[in-house]
């Protein structure tokens, strides 16, 4: 059997990289096929040469204001790479339409919070602000709107009292590497029914 080959997204430590690269072994049907990140110095990027995935950095700050120059140059390098599926684990850029267009239906990602609430950044402390009594994570299709498209998953995280958004942050994402690699292993499989944890 010949295995789906996915792409991963990077910007930073590649904590949701490593738990899909993880979970991609055994009977699963992808393996990683390539680590991408725009930021060179992403702790992620020895995480997957460590799991011997190939690793290519492209650095966005080269292409200036140019979106459409940078997401042209990375969808040369994934089409190199061949990828049938493309997964965002914690990558920080906006993508234009033409790139998302590109990878629809096939490009996943991964969002701090319970969406369709807290879209956008900081979700930890506007979960806090709000007072609510659940927080959590969501894998999503990506459509060209930011932090939309079909929801596949989510898991729920109680927001305890005196919590920090550091603290609800480091539960959301013990969540996260469960989440992600749950859904991703579905999809693969033409299941897209949401996964939904705990
Ligand atoms: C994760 O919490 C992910 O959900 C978030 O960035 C973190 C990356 O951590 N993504 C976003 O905020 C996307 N808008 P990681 O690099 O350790 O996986």
């Amino acid at each position: 059997m010949s295995h789906q080959r996915v792409a991963i997204l990077i910007s930073g430590g590649g904590s949701n990289m490593a738990s899909l690269i993880d979970s991609m072994s055994g009977d699963h049907p992808a393996r990683a096929c390539l680590v991408l990140s725009n930021n060179p110095q992403a702790g992620g990027l020895q995480k997957a040469s460590e799991r011997g995935v190939p690793t290519v950095a492209i650095d966005h700050r080269e292409f200036g204001r140019d979106r459409a120059a940078f997401d042209a140059e990375m969808l040369k390098t994934l089409l190199d790479a061949q990828p049938d599926i493309l997964c965002l684990a914690g990558f920080m850029r906006v993508l234009t339409e033409d790139f998302v267009n590109h990878w629809q239906g096939r490009m996943l990602n991964i969002h701090p919070s319970l969406l369709p609430k807290y879209k956008g950044l900081n979700t930890h402390a506007r979960a806090i602000e709000a007072g609510d009594a659940e927080h959590g994570c969501t894998v999503h299709e990506v459509t060209f709107a930011l932090d939309d498209g079909p929801i596949l998953g989510q898991a729920r995280v109680d927001v305890r009292a005196g919590d920090t958004p550091e603290a609800l942050a480091a539960r959301v994402l013990k969540q996260e590497h469960k989440l992600y690699p749950a859904v991703l292993r579905r999809f693969c499989m033409g299941n897209k029914d949401p996964v939904l944890l705990p």
